[in-house]
């Protein structure tokens, strides 16, 4: 990398597929100048904007909050936004994330991934008569699930799991963190049926502990310790936590 002015120059390779051109995918590469503090966001807006307008990703927020950029950078499911290029070398691998029908460059089908979501019920079901105020939980109570709430359905938990990639039909770990957010809800009442449909051969036994979800995870949720707590609720049929 030589550095001029804080500005260096970088090679991006791309995984490219533009169905209506392309037979298969191919990589394409692109030298780009950057700055250490640019996110690889920008990169690839440069590169839009600048080099290649075909090119085609997914982005919104630009601040890791709308969870559309996951894409997989040098071999891990990764959200662009999130990711300053002093972090990542000079020669950088850019891809769509594995396990996801491709649509156009890294703009991956996410309509399966939310289906299965879609599957665990993630909502609060509570059919009781409502109180006058609110539904009161202790702070005790609401801790139990916080860190499953920080979930902003990036996918890149669910792209980086070899137990996807090896069948699709298997509900995923987004979708289980985001049933254990409302099993563990002391307002909810929903938990035992969530409970039955992870517990059918499309649901947490597919889980093989690899952990490469915890370690993809860019809002820092513990995914493998979530999916091990539904696990355990599920076998002991009970949803006290231990
Ligand atoms: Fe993304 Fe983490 Fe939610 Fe998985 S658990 S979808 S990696 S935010
Ligand atoms: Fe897959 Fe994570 Fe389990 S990587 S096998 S969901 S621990
Ligand atoms: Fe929203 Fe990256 S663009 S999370």
């Amino acid at each position: 990398m030589a550095a001029t002015n804080g500005k260096y120059k970088v090679h991006v390779k791309i995984k490219r597929y533009q169905p209506a051109e392309n037979a298969e995918p191919y990589w394409q590469e692109f030298h780009v100048e950057v700055e250490g503090n640019d996110r690889l966001l920008d990169t690839l807006n440069k590169i839009k904007w600048e080099q290649d307008g075909t090119l085609t990703y997914r982005r919104s927020c630009a601040h890791g909050v709308c969870g559309s950029d996951a894409m997989r950078v040098n071999g891990r499911n990764r959200l662009a936004c999130k990711l300053l290029m002093q972090d990542l070398g000079a020669r950088i691998s850019v891809e769509p994330m594995l396990g996801f029908p491709v649509i156009r460059d890294l703009v991956v089908d996410m309509d399966p991934f939310f289906a299965k979501y879609e599957k665990v019920k993630p909502y609060l079901v509570n059919n009781e008569p409502a109180p006058r105020t609110e539904r009161l939980q202790s702070p005790e109570e609401r801790e139990r699930f916080d860190e499953t709430t920080k979930c902003i359905l990036c996918g890149a938990c669910t792209g980086s799991c070899p137990s996807v990639w090896a069948n699709a039909e298997w509900v995923g770990p987004a979708s289980i963190v985001n049933a254990h957010r409302f099993i563990f809800d002391s307002r909810d009442r929903g938990g035992a049926e969530r409970l039955n449909i992870l517990s059918d051969r499309t649901g947490v036994w597919r889980c093989r502990t690899i952990f490469n979800c915890t370690e993809a995870c860019p809002r820092g949720i513990h995914v493998t310790d979530a999916i091990e707590e539904v696990k355990r609720a599920i076998l002991y049929n009970s949803t006290d936590g231990d």
